[in-house]
């Protein structure tokens, strides 16, 4: 008997605009596409509200069950969209584990406008419809292999075909996030030995020019496959800056390097800001592609395209957006990353949980530790993020929550005393405290400390050199720079004016 090709499944929350990408795909592949919601309607001889109507939920879920689970068993290739209530059944997850699952993202507010009123059973009560979108939210992400961020429209979901298509080949287990910012989009792969692995395709072409630190390129960067030449900086924050930069491009000179080939980013987010810079600068802009290798980088820096380097006076001041042709997230390369680096990490991980909220707080706050899953939902969150305001004109502003204040202590410390998950997480404690949110900040407290990260500031730092720190921060309009403030886990907004004093005693409060 000849073995059943993988179909490729799309699931997602209602209003998620699932069938449409569904349809999108099979045409463009030229395979047929499945509805499971019409397959019903078609065997129930009447619509899907109705059944619901004259039998119950129970009833109808108990025959969306078999049929849909008859039709994932049954599927051979093509393209099938699931209805979204569909994955609450162990039947169906059984089925769906020998296909490519695709999740397509929708905001909560996004999804009410477009299911409610019309009609669907289950998106008549705001509470009980948000309360749904939370609880297939854990559901939908355990069964994902390929992730498409909320506002993937037609052009980006032609452009992750191949990408999609491309999965089975990776090592098992392997996840696909779609990136698409700024009129860029590129794949993110989430897995364990990605690197060295033949299978999946590589995200740029010409010749590859490794950029890592001295101590990822002797763990790491001989796993990358086919790498013309590796260029090594010294590790560490300090070596983020010009000099260091300049010392790149002309290694990049010396190899005969071209606007053909591209630069492969091994480390953490030095060399991954650095790389990244001297990937957009270097004869005007070459591809680069990004293979972290720390939480931070995992979690956070690969993603969303800022690049850049430190001057003496500011964190970040010298860069350019330029979004990577690709990230590779081997997260077995955590294995040697040392504790402090985890730790340092974990402030990044608790921050995208305070914007995401939902399931990814959840599992934070229950203090579960940072694993696979973890990682690509930070990525996930950092993503849809990134894909709605590309420059920091608006909605991105939230993934600086904690950084005003933890980037203004690296400032003043020289980038040496602290890393800068640690500055972060000082920043978040002292944004806490700024939004008026003490058990929170108490909550959070307690998570960064059992991380190993500092709760309190070294007493030997003034604060009022970092108040005047927080001044020079980047996001700073005219003579006040605003802050990032927490409403609740979740519901997270930028652009808050806050007064000096009131900015004094949130550093004040870090104090021992
Ligand atoms: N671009 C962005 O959007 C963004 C977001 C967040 C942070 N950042 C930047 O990221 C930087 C911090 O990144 P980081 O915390 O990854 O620091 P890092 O790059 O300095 O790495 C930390 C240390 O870990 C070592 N290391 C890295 N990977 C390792 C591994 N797998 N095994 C063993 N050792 C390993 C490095 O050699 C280094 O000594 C900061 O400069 C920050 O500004 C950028």
């Amino acid at each position: 008997m000849t073995q059943l090709q993988p179909a490729i499944v799309f699931t997602g929350f209602m209003g998620a605009g699932k069938t449409t990408l569904a349809r999108e795909v099979a045409h463009v592949l030229d395979v047929p596409v499945q509805d499971s919601d019409r397959l019903l309607t078609d065997r129930f001889g009447m619509e899907i509200e109705a059944f619901f109507a004259a039998n119950g939920e129970a009833a109808f879920r108990a025959e969306e069950s078999r049929l849909v689970g008859e039709l994932l068993d049954g599927a051979d290739g093509g393209v099938i969209a699931l209805g979204g209530g569909a994955l609450g059944s162990d039947r169906v997850r059984t089925a769906l584990q020998r296909h490519t699952v695709v999740l397509v993202d929708v905001d909560l507010e996004v999804a009410w406008q477009r299911a409610h009123g019309k009609g669907r059973p289950l998106a008549q009560d705001r509470e009980a419809f948000t309360a749904l979108y939370r609880e297939r939210e854990a559901i939908y992400l355990a069964a994902a292999d390929v992730v498409l961020p909320a506002g993937t429209g037609l052009g980006a979901v032609r452009g992750a075909i191949d990408a999609i298509r491309g999965l089975p080949s990776g090592p098992p287990g392997t996840r696909l996030l779609w990136a698409s910012a700024g009129g860029a989009q590129y794949p993110v792969w989430v897995g364990r030995a990605l690197l060295g692995h033949e299978g999946l395709p590589w995200p740029a072409t010409g010749r590859r020019f490794g950029i890592s630190d001295e101590t990822v390129g002797e763990l790491h960067a001989g796993r990358v496959r086919d790498l013309s030449g590796l260029i090594e900086i010294p590790p560490g924050e300090e070596a983020k800056t010009l000099q260091t930069t300049e010392r790149v491009w002309r290694a990049l000179v010396d190899v005969g390097a071209t606007r053909g080939d591209h630069v492969v980013a091994v480390g953490g987010g030095v060399v991954g800001d650095l790389a990244g810079f001297a990937a957009a600068t270097f004869q005007r802009g070459i591809p680069v592609v990004q293979v972290p290798t720390t939480v931070v980088a995992q979690v956070d820096s690969a993603y969303g395209g800022k690049t850049g380097v430190d001057l003496p006076e500011a964190k970040n001041y010298v860069g350019a957006y330029h979004q990577p042709a690709g990230v590779i997230v081997d997260t077995a390369t955590l294995a040697t990353l040392p504790p402090e680096e985890h730790a340092a990490g974990y402030a990044e991980v608790v921050k995208t949980a305070l914007i995401a909220g939902g399931v990814l707080w959840d599992r934070i706050a229950a203090g579960e530790p940072v694993d696979d899953d973890v990682i690509l939902a930070c990525a996930r969150t950092k993503l849809a993020t990134v894909a709605a305001d590309e420059r920091d004109g608006g909605r991105r502003q939230v993934l600086n929550l904690g950084h005003t204040i933890g980037h203004a202590i690296e400032t003043v410390t020289g980038y040496a005393r602290y890393r800068h998950g640690e500055a972060v997480a000082l920043g978040l404690l002292a944004a806490l405290t700024l939004s008026g949110q003490e058990d929170l900040r108490d909550q959070v407290a307690d998570l960064v400390a059992a991380a190993g990260l500092p709760v309190t500031m070294d007493p030997a730092i003034e604060v009022d050199a970092v108040l005047a720190a927080t001044a020079k921060d980047k996001k700073r309009v005219g003579e006040s720079t605003p802050f990032v403030l927490v409403g609740a886990p979740g519901d997270v907004t930028f652009g808050h004016q806050r007064g000096l004093p009131e900015v004094r005693g949130a550093i004040a409060s870090l104090l021992p």
